[in-house]
């Protein structure tokens, strides 16, 4: 693993400035993600090969871990890629079992969103080509869609970032996989979900940034440092702030917001992006601690005591003119709100105890594929009415589409305040009005993004034809 990092910050060095990577006498440190290789000789296709296959990784102390990673790595290799071009990549199944790749957030045909039935599960030793082009800048991610809740914990998920031609200039930029994992003295995964773990999701002590127990990061002092924020973990919310420093969220899931924001923390729940920016300090030698602080989510998680995920330290030449903070961003078109009712899909979450005495999460009472699916009409536009009647958050994620949150717990959300998303907390026993143009046929999956809710059946469909 250790190998694997450090050529990873080797390509990054080889780099160079391209994106904000270090330039050869900068210092850096083990954190920067391994970038894909792209092996088009056409310039507007980005193409490799990814293999999901099993590996070994330290994490912290611990003995060494038997993961499942893209290419062996956790997180997997960072794919970035220009909006506007093609990405093409040849997933090669080296596990042993079925799998397939969704891609987090990315408008595509639905052939290639990697649920089943749309494709069928890329067998042991079995390849599958996905092939789309990119439409939206932003930080996406992929993940398995297949037992999503077992691959995504043993190491499945990498970050996939699009650049778009107006891209806010940094000094430094980098892509930060938050995750957090839960093992055993030896280094092995539990094996037994109890009911916590389905409850919470499985949350673990260990917290990751980049695949690393809370790494420090190593920034020059003064820089304007862009952050592309992902959490990939199964039931862990992130509410994060970077030291005391005042932020700038720039976006969140999809393209940027039309106003940066203001903030002292940006919470992401499983799935969710961030795009922040932050001016550090001209102090070398301070470090400045990432922490995410207690948010209650449910069953008494507020009651818990500030975590660290990782440091920033202030090192190298100090940044002499800093890049500006943006105070604007891309104009956002605002969806309407649908005013007929039979344009509106009521969506409720709940749990309880199914028959059998085991825990279930419910969508309108029922558990997936029970679900009955939603018809749309393509290119509709409608309002999914998604409540909470639940005492906990469930991030609710569609695919396919961004919607645009135009209504809390009847309360119009103010045209400065939408943003195209496609992950969002519904807080408990809240009510959320959401607006998506639903403009590419298919079976599009929506359901909870605790990886083990979906998978006890918060899950449903939307068909759109
Ligand atoms: Cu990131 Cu259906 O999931
Ligand atoms: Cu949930």
């Amino acid at each position: 693993m250790r190998v694997a990092r450090s050529l990873g910050s080797a390509l990054a060095l080889a780099l160079g400035a391209c994106g904000g990577e270090p330039t050869q006498d900068e210092p850096t440190d083990d954190a920067w993600l391994v970038p894909a290789v792209d092996a088009s000789p056409d310039d507007s296709v980005f193409e490799t090969t990814l293999t999901a296959r099993p590996g070994s990784k330290q994490y912290g102390d611990l003995p060494a871990t038997p993961i499942w990673g893209y290419d062996g790595l956790v997180p997997g290799p960072l794919l970035d890629v220009r909006r506007g071009d093609t990405l093409r990549v040849h997933l090669a199944n080296e596990l042993p079992a079925s799998t397939t790749v969704h891609w987090h957030g990315i408008r595509l045909p639905a052939t290639m969103d990697g649920v089943v039935p749309m494709q069928a599960p890329i067998e042991p030793g079995a390849t599958f080509d996905y092939e789309f082009p990119l439409k939206d800048a932003g930080l996406y991610w992929f993940h398995p869609h297949l037992e999503a809740d077992e691959q995504v914990q043993r190491g499945l998920h990498g970050a996939l970032r699009v650049r778009g031609d107006d891209e806010p200039v940094a000094d430094v930029e980098r892509v930060l996989v938050l995750d957090d994992i839960d093992l055993k003295e030896d280094g092995t995964f539990p094996t037994y979900l109890d009911d916590e773990a389905k409850m919470m999701g499985r949350e673990g002590d260990l917290l990751l940034v980049n695949g690393l127990v809370t790494p420090t990061l190593v920034a020059p002092p003064g820089a304007t440092l862009r952050l592309r924020l992902v959490n990939v973990a199964n039931g862990r919310f992130f509410h994060l702030r970077v030291g005391e420093l005042p932020l700038v969220v720039l976006g969140g899931d999809g393209p940027r917001y039309p106003s940066p924001r203001d903030a002292t923390h940006v919470l992401l729940a499983p799935g969710d992006r961030a795009d922040v920016m932050v001016r550090l300090p001209a102090a070398p030698g301070e470090v400045i601690e990432l922490v995410s602080d207690p948010y209650e989510r449910g069953h008494h998680s507020g009651d818990r005591p500030p975590a660290l995920v990782g440091r920033i330290e202030l090192a190298g030449a100090a940044v002499q003119e800093p890049a500006p903070l943006p105070t604007t961003g891309p104009e956002l078109e605002l969806l309407p709100d649908p005013t007929d009712p039979a344009d509106t899909i009521a969506i409720e979450l709940t749990e309880g105890i199914d028959p059998q005495g085991e825990l279930a999460f419910y969508v309108n009472g029922l558990t997936y594929p029970d679900v009955p699916p939603v018809m749309v009409p393509l290119g509709a536009i409608r309002a999914l009415e998604v409540t909470n009647g639940s005492e906990m958050d469930h991030p609710f994620h569609l695919h396919g589409f961004f919607f645009q949150e135009i209504a809390r717990a009847g309360v119009p959300v103010p045209a400065e305040e939408r943003g195209w998303e496609d992950t969002v907390i519904v807080p408990a026993e809240t009510t959320l009005r959401l607006v998506a143009r639903f403009d590419e046929p298919g079976m599009w999956m929506y359901h909870c993004h605790i990886l083990e809710h979906a998978e006890l059946g918060m899950m449903g469909e939307i068909h759109v034809e």
